[in-house]
């Protein structure tokens, strides 16, 4: 039997409920806090995300899903994460013209990683970027909606629930300085370093302090700070982040040896880590990138954003006991006998035309089975069309949910009766 690619999942009608329920709460908050949708390809150049995310990227250098289009000559790539498409989307249609934009998408995104809980190959992102704001304010925007989003999805804010974890890693100058004493401690503790961690000496040093192997982390915790590198304006900008998290009353962590495993990141970068989800526990990541548009050959402008994990998110959720009720069917229409289908048919059509959420027997069977199938469908009522009612130019109505008795409505007056009888049975 064929069977879905490993790390590609389906999501079945209960569990879909569920994400539907989050996506509209996400994306409202998204809309309220000002970002504006946006919507990019799933696939774009290889070229794109080797440049943004950077050549010494575990993305990069084993994860994309990249392929040669021999009918254009194309290099392509299933996109990895949103952040490169998104500012190459701006850069292309100059969405910067009249001043900065705050946008927000979200979609599959694909890695080729070993899948496990919470890891998977074809994973969904929210997403928020905003571009052309240089301050700190924006930073802490993005960071405090955060926080005000995870109690409205049910889960708790500290303690316990998410955390967040807040470093800086300055510009690229300071971290060049500092690259070159890393790198002189590093190479001085060589022997004590794993094969992966070798290699991240030459490619990618700062990496290897995110290193999760105990041995490499104690060379690593000895390792010179890069925070003692950092300028002036660099300092100024972590200080006015901070200020602002603190006036919102949003608690974060001090970490070091955040460093993130794109290259695009500069000054801030900050996780929310979940301790329930086990190894996979960071359920948004982001940061600066204000060199990316140029790096992208679009004139410079600061950007910054960060990405959530659905699929952590909707785990978490779930694993809360606060996911939302399924969605009950407003009526179940049954039907039997001589020319009842017809008119069966006619009444849920003109119900959901009046807004109500309808399902129609179809596939025959006894009253008893079809009553059967209305009370296991959830529907909060069922209509019943049979050759009596049909007859009298009426359809029977019965609760389901409460004790009422079966009660008889007009057909000609259906749609309005059943918003009255639904008004009354829901309240
Ligand atoms: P990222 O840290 O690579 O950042 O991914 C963001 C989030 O996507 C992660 O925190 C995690 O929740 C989820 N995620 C990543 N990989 C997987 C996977 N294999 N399976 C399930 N979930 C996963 C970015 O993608 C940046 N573009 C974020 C950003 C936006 N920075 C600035 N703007």
């Amino acid at each position: 039997m064929l069977q879905a690619i490993r790390g590609m999942n389906d999501v079945l009608p209960e569990e879909a409920a569920l994400w539907r329920s989050f996506s509209a709460t996400v994306e409202a908050w998204l809309e309220r806090s000002g970002y504006r949708a946006i919507r990019m390809p799933l696939v774009e150049n290889t070229a794109l995300f080797r440049r943004a995310i950077g050549e010494a990227t575990d993305i990069v250098e084993k994860e994309m899903y990249s392929w040669r289009d021999e009918l254009n000559a194309e290099e392509l790539t299933l996109r990895p994460e949103g952040t490169a498409s998104c500012v190459r989307a701006a850069i292309e249609h100059s969405l910067l013209y009249d001043g900065p934009k705050r946008l927000w998408y979200g979609g599959p995104m694909y890695r080729h990683e070993r899948p496990q809980k919470g890891r998977y190959r074809e994973f969904y992102q929210y997403g928020a970027e905003a571009f052309g704001f240089p301050g700190p304010e924006v930073d802490a925007e993005l960071i405090v909606m955060c926080a005000r989003l995870w109690p409205e999805l049910g889960l708790n804010a500290r303690p316990g629930g998410i955390r967040l974890e807040l470093n800086t890693i300055g510009s690229a100058d300071e971290r060049a300085r500092h690259r070159a004493d890393l790198v002189s401690h590093l190479r001085a503790h060589e022997g004590r370093l794993d094969a992966d961690a070798k290699r991240r000496l030459h490619t990618n040093p700062l990496r290897v302090l995110d290193s999760k192997n105990p041995a490499v982390q104690e060379v690593a915790a000895k390792a010179p700070p890069l925070m003692g590198y950092l300028g002036e304006a660099s300092l100024a900008h972590f200080e006015g982040l901070k200020k602002l998290l603190a006036a919102a009353g949003v608690e974060f962590a001090l970490n070091p040896r955040l460093v993130r495993g794109l290259d695009y990141y500069n000054l801030t970068v900050f996780e929310w880590v979940s301790d329930a989800l086990g190894a996979q526990g960071t359920v948004c990541g982001g940061g600066r990138y204000d060199g990316l548009f140029a790096q992208l050959g679009g004139k410079p402008a600061p950007g910054v954003g960060f990405a959530m994990g659905c699929e952590r998110l909707v785990a978490l959720i779930r694993e809360s006991g606060n996911a939302p009720a399924a969605a009950r069917p407003d009526a179940y229409v049954i039907h039997q006998g001589e020319g009842t289908l017809e008119c069966a048919f006619a009444i849920a059509d003109a119900l959901r035309s009046a807004g109500h959420a309808v399902v129609l027997h179809a596939g025959g069977g006894s009253f008893k089975s079809q009553m059967k199938k209305a009370d296991a469908s959830g529907a909060w009522a069922a209509l019943i069309v049979g050759e009596d009612e049909l007859r009298a130019g009426e359809i029977s109505v019965k609760a389901l949910r409460r004790t009422e008795d079966q009660r008889r409505i007009g057909r000609g007056r259906v749609v309005e009766e059943f918003a009255a009888t639904m008004q009354r049975i829901k309240a």
